[in-house]
């Protein structure tokens, strides 16, 4: 069978990137990086896909006339490099519904907080404000809808008490590794498939995320 081909959005650090090339080189999780793309020549991401071999753009969306026209060209690349799965990570733009809309499916994003709880921005410091006993992160498809794509899979903390955003984001992110791994995973085998904008989980509809257990293994 083919590698099953992956592109990748990210903007800035590029830790949950650096988890699939890690996951993959470790033989965990038989995919192919075909390309990293970004807004952010300086990004940190870019420098970690170009360590590890793997082709980089970097688009500066400045040197565009419309917002359109800079997703026009970024989905032409991306196209261009033939994956099987968009994977957003850390991508800090809001994209054109047009040019999402044939990636409907095969594009997911990572989000730091269980949505449908906080989409955008300060999730840790809302969920810590809001006195939330539970926080983390969830994998889902993507739609036009920022953050509010179905929902595939989640993993959960318990919030400290006293605890800081700082520390707290720096916990969920060692989570959300794991879990973008698990989930790339499910989806690379087939297991995970949007149909009828429902998520299916080994051809059933899933009425609720997976969720990500202490084995960093996806269940029901
Ligand atoms: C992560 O918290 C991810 O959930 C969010 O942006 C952050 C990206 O971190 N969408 P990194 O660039 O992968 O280190």
């Amino acid at each position: 069978m083919p590698t099953f081909r992956i592109a990748v959005l990210a903007s800035g650090r590029g830790s949950n990137l650096q988890a699939l090339i890690d996951a993959q080189r470790a033989g965990a999780l038989p995919i192919e990086i075909v390309l990293v793309a970004g807004d952010k020549a300086g990004a940190r991401a870019l420098r970690r896909a170009e360590d590890a071999g793997i082709p980089t753009v970097a688009l500066d969306p400045k040197s565009y006339p419309t917002r359109v026209a800079f997703d026009v060209d970024l989905f032409g690349r991306i196209a261009a490099s033939a994956p099987d799965l968009l994977v957003l990570a850390g991508f800090m733009r809001i994209l054109d519904p047009a040019a999402l809309a044939p990636w409907q499916g095969r594009a997911i994003n990572i989000h730091p907080s269980l949505l449908p709880k906080y989409p955008g921005l300060h999730t840790h410091r809302r969920a810590i404000e809001a006195g939330d006993a539970v926080h983390g992160a969830t994998v889902h498809f993507v739609t036009a809808e920022l953050d509010g794509g179905p929902g595939i899979a989640q993993a959960s903390i318990d919030v400290r008490h006293g605890e800081t955003p700082e520390a707290l984001a720096k916990r969920v992110l060692e989570r959300e590794h794991r879990l973008l791994v698990a989930s790339v995973s499910l989806i690379a085998s087939g297991r995970i498939t949007l149909r009828d904008g429902a998520v299916h989980f080994d051809d059933a509809p899933l009425a609720s995320p997976l969720r990500l257990g202490r084995d960093d293994r996806l269940a029901g």
